[in-house]
This record gives structure tokens, C-alpha cells and sequence, in this order.
């Protein structure tokens, strides 16, 4: 079977493509998820793709994503306020790539701390949408580096 990267959306992700366009882009969560279900899959790698409002169920997320190659998570703004979500991060043994659309650290300074960036294996953000392929990327650089 394909080995599968998880790639996780908190609150406010589903309005990719409406809200904020000047920050986030013009493409909408369902054309990210299909640029990179065709992109992993010429890599090999099979995609379980999500997005969730709730805190809870992000961490629910996280923890079904235990045992997989690797997680992509854009936790949104729980990414500034969330020891629950950063807690589940540290629960799994999956590596975990931060990621954002945005420049965090160019925009308000309540946005520049993240829960997650210390147990995360590393941090993606300012790219846009290619945030969300530099990240599978690196997830995909980090299985065949420990698969060798
Ligand atoms: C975001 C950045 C967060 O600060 C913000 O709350 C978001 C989106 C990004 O992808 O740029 O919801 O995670």
C-alpha cells in the first residue's frame, strides 16, 4: 500500500478562496487537496486530506494520523493559542511539518509565537499555496531519508 501524508486544516481553512484574498490566495482548500493528491500520487504517496472549525476534532485528527509516513498541519489560528493541539502533535511519533499560507512573522505580532514550531520537525509559511506541496515535500524528504 502507499505509504500516506495527512494534511490537516484548522478553523477558517474552508474559506480559502473567499476570505482574505490579498493573504491568502485565490485557491480554494478543495484545489489545494487536488493539486496535491495528483502530485503525491506521481510520487508514490497516497493523500488523507482534512479540514475541521473545532479544536477538539483537530486533535482527534492528529491522533489519527499516528503511525502514518508524515503530517502536513495548518492549525490555523489554533497555532497561536493552542496547548491541546501542540499536545497531540508531541503524542505521535509522525513527523509533523507546520505549515502556513501566510508570513506569519510579517504580520501581527500575536501571530508570531506558535505552540507547535517546538515539536514540530519544522515549519513552512509565507508561500501561499506551494506552502502546502514545500511541506509535503519535506515530509516526503524525511520518510525516504529514514526508509534508507
Ligand atoms: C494561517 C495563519 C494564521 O495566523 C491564521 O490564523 C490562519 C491562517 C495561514 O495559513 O497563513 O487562519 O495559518
Amino acid at each position: 500500500m502507499a505509504p500516506l501524508l495527512h494534511v490537516l486544516n484548522g478553523p477558517n481553512l474552508n474559506r480559502l478562496g473567499v476570505r482574505e484574498p490579498r493573504i491568502y490566495g485565490g485557491a480554494s482548500l478543495a484545489d489545494i487537496e487536488a493539486m496535491l493528491a495528483a502530485r503525491l500520487k506521481e510520487r508514490g504517496f497516497g493523500l488523507v486530506f482534512r479540514q475541521t472549525n473545532h479544536e477538539g476534532e483537530l486533535v482527534s485528527f492528529i491522533h489519527e494520523a499516528d503511525g502514518a509516513a508524515g503530517m502536513a498541519l495548518n492549525a490555523g489560528a489554533f497555532t497561536h493559542t493552542s496547548i491541546a493541539v501542540a499536545d497531540a502533535v508531541r503524542s505521535v511519533a509522525t513527523p509533523v511539518v507546520e505549515l502556513h499560507l501566510s508570513n506569519v512573522f510579517a504580520r501581527e505580532s500575536f501571530r508570531h509565537h506558535s505552540y507547535i514550531a517546538p515539536v514540530a520537525r519544522g515549519v513552512i509559511c509565507g508561500f501561499g499555496a506551494h506552502s502546502y506541496w514545500l511541506a509535503a515535500e519535506a515530509l516526503i524528504h524525511f520518510y525516504e531519508a529514514e526508509e534508507a
